[in-house]
């Protein structure tokens, strides 16, 4: 499995154009750009993200073969994220690598983004011990996924409305945080008393791995709208560490209980929010205690990166999948679709 490979790696579904090269497991690349236009406008502006992937696409990806110090002919394989997505934004990596793989006749994969999410986890793991957990957890994600083997998932449990990356977005500019605020509540939380406020924890009823965040928010909106500038400046880390709490505990408490349910080896965290300090130390404890293995990817793999595509394009290039040239975005993509 995966000798000799290096394949090319591209993520525009969002607002990061990033490319990566790998050489079987190793990162040879993975050069991210963030765009920082959306920063003004509190979220990201679709049609804006199109236009700076044109404009960073063919730098970005030369870029990756500098640092890589490899020429084009000797890929073996290009990935592209083709969905989920902005359609505009994966439109752009699609098509760009559609022809490159034409125009060097190699193998051409389209990836699912969160299935590159998860494989971002085995960039920096690849001892992952099966059955194993993985709660993905992004700003547009938050599912509980199990796998018995490589490229095999089976949805366990997913948010039935707001990702908790939205539930961290929009509390954080509730507060007047710009975006993404996830990191920025997750470094003033560092600071604060997580009993100062308790914000509700949706469990949802019974036997049940689903999760539901939009309560959360208005939850945070009506504990402000009483309370005046000097008072949320003054207890400011306190609100983001009680709020911050209410978010991971959920996480927490429903990732062991379904690892215990369906008797994993191993549990791993994956997505933007997995760069969550206070949940990669509270789920590691859980999971330890309770005789598992934990993986985590390093911070670099956890947001949008191009690497995570790759390993994952690896992946179904050497089962012997491919992608033909008539591939589509497909915005609303599903895992398993
Ligand atoms: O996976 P990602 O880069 O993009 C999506 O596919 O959504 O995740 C971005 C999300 C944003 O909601 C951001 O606020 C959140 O990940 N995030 C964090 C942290 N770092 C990134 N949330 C909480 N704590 C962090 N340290
Ligand atoms: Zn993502």
């Amino acid at each position: 499995m995966l000798k000799d490979t290096y394949i090319l790696g591209v993520e525009t579904s969002c607002d990061e154009t990033s490319a990566a090269i790998i050489k079987d497991n190793k990162v040879l690349s993975n050069v991210v750009s963030s765009q920082e236009v959306h920063e003004q406008f509190g979220g990201v502006v679709p049609e804006l993200a199109s236009r700076a992937h044109i404009r960073l696409v063919t730098p970005i990806i030369d870029k990756a073969f500098k640092e890589a110090k490899i020429s084009k002919d000797q890929l073996t394989g290009i990935a592209v994220t083709y969905g989920p997505g902005l359609v505009g934004a994966l439109l752009v990596g699609l098509n760009f690598c559609k022809g490159l793989a034409q125009s060097l006749n190699v193998p051409f994969i389209g990836i699912n983004h969160i299935e590159g999410h998860i494989y971002g986890n085995f960039l920096s793991n690849p001892e992952i011990t099966f059955p194993h957990l993985t709660l993905i957890v992004s700003g547009g994600h938050t599912q509980l996924v199990l796998m018995d083997k490589h490229l095999s998932y089976n949805i366990i449990g997913k948010t039935r409305d707001d990702a908790v990356g939205e539930a961290f977005d929009k509390g954080a500019k509730l507060l007047g945080l710009p975006y993404p605020g996830g990191p920025m509540i997750d470094n003033h939380a560092k600071e604060g008393d997580s009993s100062f406020h308790k914000f509700p924890r949706a469990f949802l009823k019974g036997d049940n791995f689903d999760f539901s965040y939009s309560g959360l928010k208005t939850s945070l909106l009506v504990y402000l709208k009483d309370k005046t500038d000097v008072f949320i400046k003054s207890n400011f880390s306190d609100i983001c560490a009680s709020y911050q709490e209410a978010a991971v505990d959920v996480l927490v408490i429903k990732a062991l209980n379904a690892a215990k349910k369906f008797k994993v080896k191993s549990v791993g965290i994956v997505g933007g929010v997995a760069a969550n300090s206070l949940l990669r130390k509270k789920l590691a404890e859980e999971i330890i205690q309770h005789k598992m293995d934990f993986f985590l990817p390093d911070y670099q793999f956890c947001t949008d990166n191009a690497a995570m595509i790759a390993r994952a394009g690896a992946e179904r290039l050497s089962a012997g999948i491919e992608s033909g040239m008539s591939l589509n975005a497909y915005p609303s993509l599903k895992l398993n679709q």
